[in-house]
């Protein structure tokens, strides 16, 4: 992509705005008030906003390689409770995705330098789950179920935080896990029974 072009292209975005309102600018100085946290994967075909339609202000968003949530990665917890504490987003939503490359690549056989301890969280849900991902034969079925079971991974690691706990008795605050699928640009809802994860884990858990 072209440099100039994205200046460019910044230049016409600013006047499809002010086409909209006049003080759109003024408007978003003001500050924000998300209802949602999307923590998704830093993959360049997999744009939060624009496949949500989610215009500036709706959403606050964190991403990473294979949407993780891990629980000693400062900047991933960061954003989790500033935006879930002050922010006081409704819901949290981890987005994972078909042909995700860090899925992928936590499947090979590999020795990848600093990826090895980022990647290595996925290698431990496929351990949790290699029951079920062993019968998987389609090594494409076997890729995208390890992408759902994944997000759903980070969900239950999502709950074991006590802002999530805290906001969740307070307000009903809700997780929820979703997979874009690359394919057909299809959002699905994996349905994750967030009230359920929440009182399973509470036991070892319990924060707040
Ligand atoms: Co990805």
């Amino acid at each position: 992509m072209n440099l100039d072009k994205v200046f460019e292209n910044n230049k016409n975005w600013i006047k499809d705005k002010l086409a909209l309102s006049n003080d759109y600018f003024e408007e978003l100085g003001k500050g924000q008030t998300p209802e949602l946290l999307y923590i998704g994967c830093s993959d360049s075909r997999v744009t939060a906003e624009e496949l949500m339609g989610a215009k500036p202000g709706e959403v606050f968003v964190h991403r990473n390689i294979a949407n993780m949530v891990i629980s000693i990665d400062l900047n991933a917890m960061s954003v989790v409770n500033y935006a879930v504490d002050h922010l006081k987003v409704q819901h949290v939503i981890v987005c994972g995705h078909y042909e995700c490359g860090g899925v992928k690549a936590a499947m090979q056989s590999a020795d990848l330098g600093i990826l090895n301890p980022w990647l290595r969280n996925i290698r431990d849900v496929y351990r949790i789950h290699s029951k079920e991902l062993n019968e998987i034969k389609d090594e494409a079925k076997k890729y995208n179920r390890l992408v759902e079971l994944n997000v759903q991974e980070q969900c239950v690691n999502l709950i074991k935080t006590a802002a999530v706990q805290k906001a969740s008795r307070e307000r009903g605050l809700k997780v929820h896990g979703w997979v874009f699928d690359i394919h057909t640009g299809n959002l699905i809802d994996l349905k994750i029974d967030f009230d359920s994860i929440l009182k399973n884990i509470m036991e070892i858990y319990h924060l707040d």
